[in-house]
């Protein structure tokens, strides 16, 4: 498992019986996360100290024990971090996935390889949400697309880029398969790519984005406009139904997919040594 770390503003605290305990500055969370199946390894007193704690009531939407006003958190990146504008949804999330901070380090490094040899990179963010490795990638030195579906989550990702003075960021609303189509037929070619989809998603009218059904085809596309030697890609999955085996025979069957990548999990490891798994990772 890759996990994050050099934050220093969040804290996985625990994690337990079905649920997370994190701190995100000041702030202590108690949220529900279905990968903990095992017992906590901190006491009830422990856990007993979070300021606010997510309880579900139909389908993954709840609401908070205690109401906390927005707030700001930053991650340590290059010489000026990156600041996120934080605030609890009726989801159970904050606007920000801690674990992502290992592919900003990722997505630095291939940046600066790319600068290296004289190329300014073009990124590419598919299923952005809130931006952050749109924003890593900026201040890496790319040229960044960023694409997600809902309006909503698109302005949070500019008051994001706002709070940290990017101005240079491309803002799509659109869905992301459609997207690439388009890209394929105008023949844009990235460097890098990064896309992060849901188990199910919006899409365009009457189209809903389906995992397992869809993701194929996007890679295939993908691949097309990957530029075919300066390149990095970044793939993240969290279905329990796609395990990291068949991702990667998935990927296999996928032609332009080169034969030579990196599979792992991504997760976070918690000051109470337990260990959690947020998904599976695809890199190269
Ligand atoms: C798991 S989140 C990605 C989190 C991101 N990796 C991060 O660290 O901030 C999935 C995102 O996909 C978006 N989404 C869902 N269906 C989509 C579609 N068909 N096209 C584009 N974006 C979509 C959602 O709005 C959501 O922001």
């Amino acid at each position: 498992m890759l996990y994050p770390t050099k934050w220093k503003a969040y804290e996985l605290i625990d994690a337990g019986n079905g649920r997370k305990l994190e701190r995100f500055g000041t702030l202590i969370t108690d949220r529900p996360e279905p990968a903990a199946s095992w017992s906590p390894g901190f006491t009830k007193a422990e856990w007993d100290s979070a300021t606010s704690r997510f309880s579900e009531d139909k389908g993954q939407k709840g609401s908070w024990s205690k109401d906390i006003s927005d707030f700001t958190l930053s991650y340590p990146f290059l010489d000026t971090g990156i600041r996120f504008h934080l605030k609890q949804t009726a989801f159970k999330h904050l606007g920000l996935f801690p674990e992502q901070a290992e592919n900003w380090e990722f997505i630095r490094g291939k940046c600066a390889e790319l600068i290296e040899k004289g190329i300014t990179p073009k990124f590419l963010n598919l299923f952005a949400y809130t931006g952050g490795a749109s924003l890593a990638a900026d201040r890496a030195g790319a040229e960044v697309t960023h694409v997600d579906s809902v309006k909503s989550v698109v302005t949070w990702a500019r008051e994001n880029a706002d709070l940290n003075h990017i101005d240079s960021i491309r803002w799509i609303v659109e869905d992301a398969r459609k997207f690439v189509e388009k890209s394929v037929r105008r023949g844009d070619v990235y460097n890098g790519i990064i896309m992060d989809p849901p188990i199910f998603g919006l899409g365009p009218k009457g189209k809903n984005w389906k995992l397992n059904r869809d993701l194929p085809d996007l890679i295939e596309n993908a691949m097309k406009i990957l530029d075919p030697e300066n390149r990095f890609f970044i793939l993240n999955t969290y279905s329990p139904q796609l395990p990291l085996n068949d991702l990667t025979t998935l990927l296999r069957s996928v032609s332009r997919f080169p034969k030579q990548f990196e599979a792992t999990t991504l997760g976070l490891k918690a000051t109470s040594g337990k260990e959690l798994e947020l998904g599976n990772l695809v890199r190269f």
